[in-house]
């Protein structure tokens, strides 16, 4: 199926579970900045997935929700040019992950090893999976072909829901005919971050350094970073294989020379862990600096923020509705002769 415009359509987004941090900007966030440029963007903040593992927090999804609006803000995502949408106020997506859910296995869905990692991280076991956890990959086809986008930006971790997002659309235009584009993930070329303890950068670990960080902050979680654990003195030969300082530097330091002559110096064991951190300091602030002021300013601005969202979900709905209007025809559920 092609767009009306001919550009490429593009869905990507977000829970609300807090801020968003380093890692997701090198990995997600400047990406988007670019593709928006080029391709018709929906970002979407996906409150419904939080439901699976948070369901005692809803309280705070409000809160999140914003925070999500103005770190995309302030990281240079345009409302001119990109929707931003939260997933609970298009219905039509609960709609058609109605009709989706007949057209999966629960067999498949059981395999999906994505949903597998985070029942493992969230302690669920099989006995306490919820139907929607279990089904919320089918939640997740419905909001990208709600509005038959082209290509989904991700991580490795959302290979296996957009591959089930593929069968899906295809199961659906083999029976009904064709509605939808089979759409294509695009996986980011930056590896993920490490969070300052070297795991997996997230909020739940309590290591992640975000985009609304002060410089005090940035400065005290950088020099608690883990490093080389067999360097002892300043002088011993270090490490730069799992070391998150110099995978931060590899992310954030634009002056090539500049790395290659402190990662030559480090190895050589020339130079301190101290030294090296307080430059990161000063690299990782200059590169919040802009994104810090321009969160400020639309935290000043409330309404605009709200504005700003309710256009997106106008925009969304808009999509959302047409690609409805479709699927209940090829369904044959429009019942246009008795309605
Ligand atoms: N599951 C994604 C995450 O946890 C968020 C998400 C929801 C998403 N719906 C999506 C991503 C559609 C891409 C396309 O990060």
């Amino acid at each position: 199926m092609v767009n009306k415009k001919q550009k490429k359509r593009i869905l990507t987004g977000d829970r609300p579970t807090g801020p968003l941090h380093i890692g997701h900007y090198v990995g997600s966030l400047a990406n988007r900045v670019k593709l928006q440029e080029e391709h018709e963007c929906f970002f979407i903040i996906a409150d419904y997935q939080v439901l699976t593992d948070h369901l005692s927090e809803t309280a705070k999804i409000s809160q999140n929700i914003k925070e999500i609006v103005l770190d995309y803000l302030a990281v240079g995502l345009d409302p001119q040019k990109s929707a931003f949408f939260v997933q609970s106020r298009i219905p039509e997506i609960a709609e058609l992950t109605m009709y989706f859910s007949m057209l999966v296995t629960v067999p498949r869905l059981q395999r999906n090893p994505t949903v597998k990692e985070e029942m493992a991280a969230a302690k669920i076991g099989k006995k306490e999976l919820s139907y929607g956890f279990l089904g919320y990959p089918v939640s997740q086809a419905a909001d990208i072909l709600s509005i038959r986008a082209n290509l989904i930006p991700v991580g490795e971790d959302q290979l296996a829901h957009i591959e089930q997002t593929r069968e899906i659309a295809r199961a659906f235009n083999r029976l009904f005919g064709e509605v939808f584009p089979v759409p294509e993930p695009l996986l980011g070329s930056f590896p993920r971050l490490p969070g300052i303890d070297g795991q997996k950068m997230s909020k739940s670990r309590n290591n992640a350094i975000y985009l609304k960080d002060s410089p005090q902050e940035v400065t005290k979680k950088v020099m608690q970073a883990y490093t080389d654990p067999t360097r002892i003195r300043a002088t011993d030969p270090g490490h730069l294989e799992g070391n998150v300082v110099f995978a931060y530097l590899d992310a954030f330091c634009q002056d090539k020379e500049e790395l290659k002559t402190l990662k030559e110096k480090y190895k050589k064991g020339k130079i301190g862990d101290v030294e090296v951190k307080k430059r990161l300091v000063q690299i990782l602030n200059e590169f919040l600096t802009p994104i810090r002021e321009k969160r400020q300013h639309f935290e000043a601005r409330p309404k605009l923020v709200g504005e700003i969202l309710k256009t997106g979900i106008d925009e969304t709905r808009q999509e959302a509705k047409e690609t409805l209007s479709l699927v209940r025809k090829a369904m044959h559920f429009d019942y246009k002769d008795i309605l």
